[in-house]
């Protein structure tokens, strides 16, 4: 049994640990999440309840966030980072908790998230191309790899330029 829940004071060293270790063998990392992590719970960008860990036999084995972010005028969020534990890795962890916090954020009232990673992954998850809603990167990518979801049904028309939390360094 997963379960996921928003993060605690008491969380923040094994979540270093297990973003840590699970950057260590991705296929992209800059060798920095599990700082970035903490740099942003400091921020004003930092949104508690997007910050949610999975446990499974009574330790945390995921983790994912979200922080809030600029796309025109409006306030959105990006999804940064996401890592489940190597060996806990391909057991729909990671899947529970992008949908756990996509429900969230919709509560929330967000209108979109974005990401940037893996077409192959988070496509299965309804991220599109976010040029396709006309939300654009800050930095040079190929249009796969900077994708968005429109969290409801809203007719609100948020366009323009993705600007993130200082801390991303971007
Ligand atoms: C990416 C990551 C978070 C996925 O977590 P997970 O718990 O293994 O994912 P799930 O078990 O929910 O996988 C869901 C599906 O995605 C697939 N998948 C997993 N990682 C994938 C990847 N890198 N590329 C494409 N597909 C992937 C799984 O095979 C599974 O497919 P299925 O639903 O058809 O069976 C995890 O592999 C991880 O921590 N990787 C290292 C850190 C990282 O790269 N984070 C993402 C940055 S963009």
């Amino acid at each position: 049994m997963i379960k996921i829940r928003q993060e605690n004071i008491d969380d923040y060293e094994e979540v270093y640990n297990v973003i840590k270790t699970a950057f260590e063998t991705a296929e992209h990392s800059d060798g920095n999440e599990h700082n970035l992590v903490v740099a942003l719970r400091k921020s004003d960008n930092f949104i508690p309840k997007l910050s949610l860990v999975a446990v499974k036999d009574n330790k945390i084995v995921g983790y994912i966030l979200f922080t809030k972010i600029k796309i025109g005028e409006y306030e959105e969020i990006a999804l940064a980072p996401l890592g489940v534990l190597p060996e806990y890795q391909n057991q729909g962890i990671g899947s529970e908790l992008i949908k756990e916090g996509h429900k969230l954020a919709k509560d929330l009232g967000y209108h979109y998230s974005v990401v940037l990673g893996d077409d192959k992954y988070y496509t299965k998850f309804g991220y599109i191309p976010a040029i396709k809603y006309g939300i654009k990167a800050p930095f040079e990518v190929p249009d796969e790899n900077f994708m968005a979801i429109k969290l409801n049904n809203t007719d609100t028309e948020v366009r323009g330029i993705v600007k993130y939390a200082k801390e991303f360094g971007i």
